[in-house]
């Protein structure tokens, strides 16, 4: 209250022209004139007024770690943060845990690198493989995302700094992604796109929320009264504030007048102005004057904004030190990694023992992917690969081929392959052969290892998607080359091959998946990578991880055909026209199946399930039963409850993920009791004007998979 007094009395000593500054970013920083960046590499940050005591507050990128740069002019200093795993691997180890150690890691560099508030975590929805920020989402499963999302902000906002849940909404593609107009109906809207988002401002509170770029139904999200209004502040309660996505929309009265607090980051016109010729102060002034923008509004966004702001170490004069603990958060950013890490098959092969001798195929060995580009890009002080981890960890490894590797490697790059910039700055590095190795070396190779481990390397980033092509949704020649000649060789002399998916988002792996004997997928682990291949390959850890997202027999298998829009060649809108329709929820109930499905993760233990009981208290449904680990090998299990829904007058999914549980590491033979809460408002549908729970009898689903269904109960409501 005393804060509200304060908020008050500040709003009213500001001149109109404060007001209007105040709303808006202070600008790109360091360029025309702009503010040099409190914080070199920051993404933004809001203005000051000195004279009421408003310092500038900044905010940064992204959801793999802080995103700043690690040199500064003069100084010999080095800024570097930790690099994590990618969201989409942070979500196949379904474990809440670990997710909030992450958001408190990722905080406390925050705010002792003079951060206020993170630009994550980002919650849109794999709706097709291909969309090219898939890695920095969490998965094709709004609960499962939410319920990442809550964990991950509570992490972050422990440490006294904020987070910020992005792109709300529907802003599922990068393709035209700054002027696209997203068409969904309010059932996929409400089920699927805005679950996440609601889920996480329930449960965690997130300071700020960043509308989109895209349109939503005809309206600039960050324009969109109705989104920005009505669902979140009304229905949801979000007390937060509400930023712009960096130069989005097309005018910064409306977007005050909707319900967009902050127009990030400023001065557009400075680099779209193609998109945005004016500077946003004048849409506001002009605005102003026409008397269609009011000034108790900019009074109502200067609120919210200063409601938040008042929480951040740059209002609190917070001395911070550059030196976060990078050496703690490099131990939690491998336990995420090793965690999930999913196995998806293993026919006899994993894990290896130390001594096992084997020869690592792949030039993602010496270029391992630690994570996707464009603001989800991160600067870590180092990348352990996928060769010099196995060789740290004293794994016999095949030395004579690593160095062919390095070797090769040297030679293309400083050859037909050099390394070029990017836009933002980032790496651009030509795929690189891979099929180089003579059969009569693979003969020899063959001969002297028992196993080969071949890598499969993708990257992906901001700005563009995917291809369903070759060389990025399928394997492209000389990798399938490469793994097949690898594979006729060493099983003619009798021994196994393990294909390692270093990968942000799914790709094609019916075709070859039995030219191995054991698939690893390690996504892009962040900096630790190298250290995780190694410890899973042998079984210093065993893999627990799940997958967040289903991985289609092909292409032509997903639902969301419609993607990236029409006109094909440049579109300007996307009908999500398989409506609740996306990931499994299509999949189960049109009964196409995948090569592997959403939840599916194997473990060198077996699982066992047992003594379901779910009983009605209240509005609740308490549901509890055992898992049992019944083989050699201390693991950890997923349990994932589906729901399965009576067909009444709402058409539904075959089922639907409505919570889920992991267990501790469960030792051979020890059995833990799990007990999940649920609502029954968790199980209601959006009928198109309200949320509705219909009567009938509920199939609850107990699963180590959606298709690996354990124990199943009734319950009639
Ligand atoms: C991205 C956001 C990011 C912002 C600031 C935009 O291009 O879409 O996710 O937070 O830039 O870097």
């Amino acid at each position: 209250m005393f804060e509200d007094t304060k908020i008050d009395e500040i709003i009213k000593s500001m001149t109109m022209e404060e007001k209007i500054n105040f709303v808006v970013g202070v600008g790109v920083l360091g360029i025309e004139g702009n503010p040099k960046p409190k914080v070199k590499g920051a993404a933004g940050e809001t203005s000051e007024i000195p004279r009421l005591g408003i310092p500038r507050t900044v905010l940064a990128d992204g959801p793999a770690g802080l995103r700043i740069d690690p040199e500064r002019e003069n100084d010999e200093y080095k800024y570097h943060a930790t690099a994590f795993p990618v969201e989409t691997m942070l979500a196949s180890t379904w474990n809440r845990e670990i997710l909030k150690k992450v958001g408190e890691a990722m905080g406390e560099e925050v705010r002792e690198y003079g951060v206020d508030i993170l630009l994550a975590p980002a919650i849109n929805i794999h709706r097709n493989p291909l969309g090219g920020r898939n890695f920095e989402y969490y998965s094709e499963d709004p609960v499962l995302t939410g319920e990442m999302a809550a964990s991950f902000v509570e992490g972050v906002q422990s440490q006294g700094v904020g987070a910020c849940i992005k792109h709300f909404v529907a802003n599922e593609q990068e393709t035209n992604r700054m002027t696209i107009d997203t068409i969904v109906s309010e059932r996929a809207l409400r089920e699927i796109y805005l679950k996440p988002f609601e889920i996480a401002i329930k449960k965690a509170k997130p300071w700020t929320v960043m509308s989109s770029y895209n349109k939503l139904n005809g309206y600039y999200t960050s324009q969109n009264k109705w989104l920005l209004m009505k669902v979140l502040r009304d229905e949801w309660q979000f007390d937060g504030f509400v930023m712009t996505d960096w130069f989005a929309g097309d005018n910064a009265a409306k977007q005050l007048m909707s319900g967009n607090d902050l127009i990030m980051p400023g001065k557009s016109f400075q680099v779209v102005p193609h998109l945005r010729p004016k500077d946003e102060r004048d849409d506001i002034r002009e605005a102003l004057e026409k008397g269609e923008l009011t000034e108790e509004v900019i009074d109502e966004r200067i609120r919210n904004i200063l409601r938040i702001l008042f929480k951040t170490p740059a209002f609190k004069g917070y001395k911070y030190s550059n030196k976060p603990n990078l050496e703690k958060h490099a131990k939690v950013s491998y336990e995420a990694g090793c965690e999930g890490v999913v196995l998806l098959k293993n026919d006899d092969v994993l894990p290896i023992s130390k001594d096992t001798k084997f020869a690592l195929f792949g030039t993602g060995q010496v270029e391992t992917i630690r994570g996707g580009t464009g603001s989800g890009e991160t600067h870590p002080m180092y990348t352990v690969n996928f060769l010099d981890g196995v060789l740290e960890r004293g794994l016999s490894v095949d030395q004579e081929l690593a160095k062919l590797y390095r070797e090769k490697i040297e030679e293309f790059r400083s050859g037909d392959y050099k390394v070029t910039r990017g836009s933002w700055g980032e790496e651009i590095k030509p795929k690189l052969p891979e099929n180089f190795i003579q059969e009569s070396q693979l003969e020899e190779i063959a001969k002297r290892n028992e196993v080969a481990v071949v890598i499969i390397t993708r990257i992906s980033g901001e700005g563009y998607d995917r291809k369903a092509e070759k060389g990025d949704y399928y394997l492209s020649d000389d990798e399938f080359e490469l793994l097949k000649s690898v594979s006729e060789i060493f099983r003619k002399h009798n021994k196994k091959v393990i294909v390692v998916l270093n990968i942000g988002s799914p790709i094609e792996v019916e075709s070859w998946k039995n030219l191995c004997d054991g698939i690893l997928l390690v996504w892009q682990p962040g900096q630790e990578a190298g250290r995780i291949l190694a410890d899973v390959l042998t079984g210093d850890v065993n893999p627990s991880g799940k997958l967040p997202t289903t991985f289609p027999k092909d292409y032509n298998d997903v639902p969301s055909r419609s993607f990236p829009g029409e006109p094909r060649d440049n579109p300007t809108v996307i009908v999500y026209d398989e409506g609740i329709y996306v990931g499994y929820r299509y999949y189960d109930t049109f009964r196409v199946e995948p090569s592997y499905e959403f939840g599916f993760g194997l473990s060198y233990t077996t699982f066992e399930y047992s003594n379901l009981s779910i009983k009605r208290v209240g509005s609740k449904f308490v549901v509890e039963f055992d898992i049992k680990n019944t083989g050699n090998r201390s693991g950890k299990e997923v349990a994932q409850l589906y729901v399965r829904a009576p067909i009444v007058k709402i058409d539904k999914p075959y089922q639907e993920l409505k919570a889920f549980e992991k267990t501790k590491l469960l030792e051979p033979g020890e059995v833990q009791h799990i007990i999940i809460e649920l609502f029954a408002s968790d199980l209601a549908s959006f009928d198109g004007n309200s949320w509705i729970v219909e009567e009938g009898e509920y199939e609850f689903r107990i699963g180590a998979s959606s298709r690996d269904i354990r124990l199943i109960g009734k319950i009639k409501i």
